[in-house]
């Protein structure tokens, strides 16, 4: 049994988030979890709101409220977000919370002192209007780039260039649109990365397991050269920036540090605060010399954060000259488009979050996004292609297969499982195709490679309908009763274990299916030995057993609410 650390980016406070957030972290962290939860492993997954940034500010002024207040909400609305997606999360923290205050300020402190962080006057945007420094996003202007009119500060919005607000071409403010700016001196913090790259491109070396694309961005950053950052921000809203005697920082008051300083550290104290409210043990899963080296960290996000899970995070641990744990498994998604291109609120392209459920049930979202998981390429969203994989793979393969054995049973064999019969070829053949799939399914979890697990668990389904079309009860029941209670049997038991395996992905339709046919909470796990036990499963379920049918597990998705749904948030019509 291993001890795993899992963590999804932790997403930003302003806004709810749309499907292509979820599908490029928290979702596929959230399927890994239970699935290595139902391997018996011991987890930990953990999560929290990004709460810090030029973001956060900007979303409260223009909601017309404190920057506290709108966090407390928006926090609340993530969790439940969250909740109704069926998001796992052992804890699901604030990157707000004392505990990261104190780390935060922990962790600049004893960089500081090791040399990693020093003070340096650098060029910021001024506003005269608003008489304030502009970070990021307060600035915008014209993208050096790609002449882009509206570029961020901080990132150009067209062309995807991280920028400097000092390198907008004619810039104005983003608070009160003044172009009344200047560019003056002021000290901030920088911590050293460059001084780390031969330790950091060592540590990159040595990481097997990542996906190339991770490994390539890590590897990109490094080629060209790593440059110092600057950690600190002239905002208000943030983790003040104090000395070693944790007094605030002469020349620093009116700043905070930067929001990628802060948010990574958040994994840490968020696990921290989980452990303050269960009770639990944070250091087992963070200090490698409390336990933690005999453990695995598990890191999902979208390719954007890549750069900072790899290079200025691991500054801040390795620099830090203290035990704590780097992750060992960094696994990088592509982005989820909207009909290939991007998701927009005000445009009315795409859905959020919020919205989905209101569509469509979890489960059905959870097994398409997983299912065309943007693991190797980018994924365009189509609602024809949402259709398509829903009706056919849930609906018609899975749903169908259910409804079909166990309305059968009750009409046939009274709602039990039936006894009689001898197990055959089709019953041979069907236990040869468990056999190999099932390893498969598990190794492919265990590599999270999660398009193949999808598609060997759509596959192992269609075994099973298969396997009825040989077995064939329904023909066998006018001739030889005995024969047609051994279909039954064992097509009730590929019931109860289609549930057992969709439990990560669809976990409501699999509840469901799981109680039909009764099976124990104990027995609901992937305990599944040396797979010669499977055929344990094909008569696991007691004869006799008394099963219900579940209502329709799936409803279509027809071609009018596709219509509907494409006027609604866009597509292509
Ligand atoms: O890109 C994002 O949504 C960031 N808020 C992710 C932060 S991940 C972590 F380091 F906190
Ligand atoms: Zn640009």
């Amino acid at each position: 049994m291993a001890r795993i650390l899992i963590t999804s980016a932790l997403p930003y406070i302003n806004g709810v988030k749309h499907l292509g957030n979820l599908a490029g972290s928290m979702l596929p962290a959230d399927v890994y979890a239970r699935a290595m939860r139902l391997l018996g492993h011991e987890v930990l997954y953990i999560c929290a709101t990004d709460e810090h940034g030029t973001p956060a500010e900007l979303a409260a002024q223009e909601a017309g409220i404190s920057v506290a207040e709108y966090c407390e909400t928006m926090h609340v609305a993530q969790k439940e977000a969250g909740a109704q997606f069926k998001l796992s999360y052992d804890y699901f923290g604030r990157s707000s919370a004392p505990s990261n205050h104190a780390l935060t300020q922990h962790f600049a402190n004893v960089l500081e002192a090791n040399d990693l962080i020093e003070e340096r006057s650098s060029k910021q945007v001024y506003s005269n209007a608003d008489d304030r420094f502009l970070p990021d996003r307060y600035v915008e202007g014209t993208c050096p780039n790609c002449e882009f009119e509206k570029a961020r500060g901080d990132q150009c919005d067209n062309c995807g260039k991280l920028l400097d607000p000092v390198d907008l071409v004619n810039p104005y403010s983003s608070v009160s649109g003044s172009h009344d700016v200047e560019v003056r001196e002021t000290n901030h913090l920088y911590l050293k990365q460059s001084v780390m790259s031969d330790k950091l491109r060592a540590w990159v070396d040595e990481a097997k397991d990542w996906p190339v694309l991770a490994s390539s961005i890590a590897y990109k950053w490094l080629d060209e050269g790593l440059r110092d950052r600057a950690i600190t921000r002239d905002l208000k809203w943030g983790i003040p920036v104090t000395g070693a005697d944790g007094k605030p920082r002469a020349g620093f008051e009116t700043k905070v540090f930067y929001v990628w300083f802060d948010a990574p550290i958040a994994y840490m104290a968020a696990t921290q605060d989980w452990a303050e409210e269960t009770g639990g043990d944070w250091e087992r899963w963070w200090r490698t010399d409390k336990g933690a080296a005999d453990g695995e960290s598990v890191q999902f996000m979208g390719k954007d954060n890549v750069a900072f899970h790899t290079l200025s995070f691991p500054t801040t641990i390795l620099g830090s000259g203290e035990p704590w744990k780097l992750v060992d498994e960094l696994k990088a998604f592509n982005w989820v488009t909207w009909y290939g291109g991007k998701f927009s609120t005000s445009q009315k392209r795409g859905v959020f979050m919020n919205q989905a459920l209101d569509i469509a049930p979890s489960d059905y979202w959870r097994w398409h996004l997983m299912a065309n998981a943007p693991e190797s390429d980018d994924a365009a969203f189509t609602w024809e292609e949402f259709q398509t994989g829903v009706n056919s793979d849930l609906a018609n393969v899975l749903g169908n297969f259910v409804n079909r054995i166990t309305k059968y049973t009750a009409s046939k064999f009274d709602g039990k499982v039936p006894s009689g019969g001898e197990f055959g070829e089709s019953e041979a053949w069907i236990l040869q195709e468990l056999q190999t799939r099932i390893p498969a399914l598990i190794e492919y979890y265990n590599g999270r490679e999660f398009r193949k697990a999808m598609a060997e668990t759509r596959a192992i389904w269609a075994a099973g309908n298969e396997y009825l079309t040989q077995a064939a009860p329904w023909t066998h029941y006018k001739t030889d009763v005995d024969q047609a209670a051994v279909g039954v049997r064992v097509g009730l038991n590929l019931v109860a274990l289609f549930g057992i395996i969709a439990q990560p992905i669809i976990p409501d339709a699999a509840a469901k299916i799981l109680e039909a046919v009764d099976v124990p909470a104990g027995n609901r796990t992937w305990n599944f030995g040396d797979y010669t036990g499977i055929h344990d499963l094909l008569d696991a379920l007691p004869h006799g057993l008394e099963i219900g049918a579940p209502d329709v597990l799936f409803a279509k998705i027809e071609d009018s609410d596709v219509e509907d749904w494409t006027g609604r948030f866009g597509g292509e019509k």
